[in-house]
C-alpha cells in the first residue's frame, strides 16, 4: 500500500486541523487587540481620562503639635554668673569666628537682660532649651555670616550678646550689642552671655 502522506510528521487531516484552529486563535487575538486598542482610543478622546488622586488630604497637611515650649534653662544661676561658657559645633569642636580666626567663647551672667533700645537691636528670637544652646547658635550664625562675607568688612553685623528670658513659652535673643541693663523688676528671669572676642582677631 501507498505510505501515508505526512506533514511535519502529522497526518495531513491532522496537521490542516491545526493549523486552522491555530488561525482562528492568532485571529482572534489580533482582531481582540485592534478593536480594544480602537475603543481605547475613542473614549480617551471623547471623555477626558478620571484621574484618581490616591493621596488623602490629610497625607498632604503637616499634622500641628500644640503646646507651649517649656521654661528654657541655664547651666546653674548663680552659679554659672561670670564664667567662660565655649560653644562647640555639632562635631565636637570649638567655633572660630571665620577659618583660621579667633575661638568665639562667651561669658555668662545671671540676673541680667538687656533690652532692644538705643544702640541695641534684637536681630533674631528664637526658642532655645537653654542659655548654652542660644550661645552656639549664636557663634554659628556669626561664623557663617563672617565667611560668607570674608573680606567685606561687616563687623557690625555680628551678635555680640544673648539674652534669656527663663519663662515657659518664652525665647532666647541674640543681640548685636549689649547696652542698658535691665531685668524689668524679675532678675530671676533673666540669663545673658557676651561674647569675647576683641575686633583684632576679625580676619577681614
Ligand atoms: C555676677 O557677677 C558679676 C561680676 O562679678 C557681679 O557684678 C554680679 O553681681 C553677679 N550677679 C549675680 C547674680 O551673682
Ligand atoms: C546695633 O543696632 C543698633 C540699631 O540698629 C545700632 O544703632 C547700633 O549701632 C548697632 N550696634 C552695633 C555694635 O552694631
Amino acid at each position: 500500500s501507498e505510505p501515508k502522506q505526512r506533514i511535519l510528521g502529522l497526518s495531513v487531516r491532522r496537521f490542516w486541523i491545526i493549523l486552522i484552529v491555530l488561525v482562528v486563535v492568532v485571529a482572534g487575538a489580533i482582531g481582540g487587540g485592534v478593536g480594544g486598542g480602537l475603543a481605547a482610543r475613542n473614549a480617551s478622546s471623547s471623555a477626558p481620562t478620571r484621574v484618581t488622586n490616591t493621596d488623602t488630604p490629610t497625607a498632604t497637611t503637616p499634622s500641628v503639635v500644640g503646646g507651649v515650649s517649656p521654661a528654657p534653662t541655664d547651666g546653674g544661676c548663680p552659679g554659672i554668673n561670670n564664667t567662660v561658657y565655649t560653644p562647640l559645633d555639632a562635631s565636637g569642636k570649638t567655633i572660630q569666628i571665620q577659618s583660621g580666626g579667633a575661638i568665639q567663647w562667651f561669658r555668662r551672667y545671671c540676673d541680667t537682660n538687656w533690652p532692644a533700645g538705643p544702640g541695641v537691636r534684637d536681630i533674631m528670637k528664637l526658642y532655645m532649651p537653654s542659655l548654652e544652646d542660644c550661645i552656639t547658635a549664636c557663634a554659628m550664625y556669626n561664623a557663617q555670616l563672617c565667611e560668607r562675607h570674608r573680606g567685606g568688612g561687616i563687623a557690625s553685623g555680628i551678635y555680640r550678646a544673648v539674652s534669656m528670658v527663663k519663662a515657659t513659652g518664652e525665647y532666647c535673643y541674640l543681640k548685636n550689642n549689649t547696652g542698658k541693663m535691665d531685668t524689668l523688676g524679675k532678675p530671676e528671669l533673666y540669663s545673658s552671655a557676651v561674647l569675647c572676642m576683641s575686633d583684632e582677631y576679625l580676619i577681614w
